[in-house]
């Protein structure tokens, strides 16, 4: 039996869905399933009910999760048209700044030029003061994040340079993306991208399949986009997972709601993909552990580290051994080649081959000082 021992993952972009959405997720089973996963800190997006968008709410949102977490936990704060850049006045308190300019869940998606200058401008001025964690600065901003779909990606990449704020670009999934940012970074510009491992292991190909399962924003890309994702692969210096949950039931609606969930999957397929030698366990611990913390500023966890098991034959993957409370992943029935099989975080046992060990609230808020 080989037992692989590796650090504790970050996963920089979850919807835990609380507060508005506990049928979904709450900060519990989903920081459950984030240690299912080896997974110890998660970056948790603010397209809640009601959003992430003012101090307050960031504030009501840091007491849920450290009241219920069992994980590492960075909240990101969001614009939006009514409420603009309410948020400033926490903005240390945040991972980062999330702004969606393309289709998604919920109803943050920005409409005008007008904010989203605004908004760039005002995360830079915020910044002269206090700085950027990714430039050293302890107590500074987190990168602007965003969902910026074909022809929004240079709006965002332009007002980036303009205003000189780090932009890290969530779930890139085309060709014409990954291939505009690989020359964004040749000239300079301050970005940073992530990919999901659903557009990395999934294609159109699979969404017949899949039907509603397999629908999620970017949605599937074609074979040949994916082929870029991988080809590009030093130009990738995050895998996230977006894991967005939503129930069986909803998503067997007429008009099922987009997302899928990830975070217990995330780590079997990169190491399935090591063992098919596509890619190299240095890949995933840049991406998943150096680059994340680098990027959003976070903490080192010491004595913090996952036991991976790497099975001689590959193993289906059964939605029941799930800890995500929607219980389900486009990924049941494909053969893996790794199950986590124990965590550790800061020297205590938190999980172990199924079973949760951690109590609620022993994981951190990060940024927030009680954390
Ligand atoms: O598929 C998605 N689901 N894409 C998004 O942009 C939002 C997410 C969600 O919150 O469900
Ligand atoms: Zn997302």
């Amino acid at each position: 039996m080989t037992i692989l021992r590796i650090p504790g993952l970050v996963d920089a972009h979850v919807h835990l869905r609380e507060p508005g959405y506990e049928h979904k997720e709450d900060f519990y089973s989903g920081t459950a399933a984030a240690l299912a996963g080896g997974v110890t800190t998660v970056l948790d997006m603010p397209n809640t009910q009601p959003p992430t968008a003012t101090p307050e709410q960031l504030a009501a949102k840091a007491r849920l999760a450290a009241a219920k977490a069992v994980c590492d936990v960075g909240l990101f704060v969001a614009a939006t048209n009514d409420l603009a850049d309410a948020y400033l006045p926490a903005a240390t308190r945040a991972c980062g700044l999330k702004i969606y300019v393309s289709d998604t869940f919920g109803s943050l998606r920005i409409d005008t030029l007008d904010l989203m200058h605004r908004l760039f401008r005002t995360w830079a001025e915020r910044a002269r003061d206090v700085g950027y964690r990714s430039d050293g600065q302890a107590g500074g901003l987190g990168p602007v994040a965003v969902h910026a779909e074909e022809l929004m990606l240079p709006v965002c990449l332009n007002l980036s340079r303009l205003y000189d704020a780090p932009l890290h670009v969530v779930h890139v999934s085309r060709r014409s993306e990954i291939e505009l940012i690989r020359v964004a970074k040749e000239r300079g510009y301050r970005v940073t991208c992530e990919v999901t491992p659903h557009h990395l292991f999934l294609t159109t190909d699979d969404a017949a399949r899949l039907g509603p399962l397999g629908d999620m924003r970017p949605r599937l890309a074609t074979p040949d986009d994916q082929c870029a994702l991988w080809k590009n692969l030093a130009v990738i210096d995050v895998f996230a997972t977006d894991h967005a949950p939503h129930t069986q039931a909803e998503k067997a609606l007429p008009e099922p709601p987009p997302g899928v969930p990830g975070l217990e999957t995330m780590l079997p397929l990169l190491l399935t993909a090591v063992a098919d030698q596509r890619l190299t366990l240095d890949d995933i611990i840049a991406r998943c552990c150096v680059n994340p913390r680098r990027i959003y500023g976070l903490p080192e966890q010491p004595e913090t580290w996952v036991e991976v098991e790497i099975l001689e034959e590959p193993i289906a993957w059964r939605n029941e051994e799930m800890h995500t409370r929607v219980g389900w992943s486009p990924f049941a029935g494909i053969p893996l080649r790794a199950r986590v099989r124990s965590v550790t975080l800061r020297g205590a046992p938190v999980y172990a081959d199924g079973t949760l060990l951690a109590q609620p609230g022993s994981g951190h808020v990060l940024f927030h000082a009680a954390g």
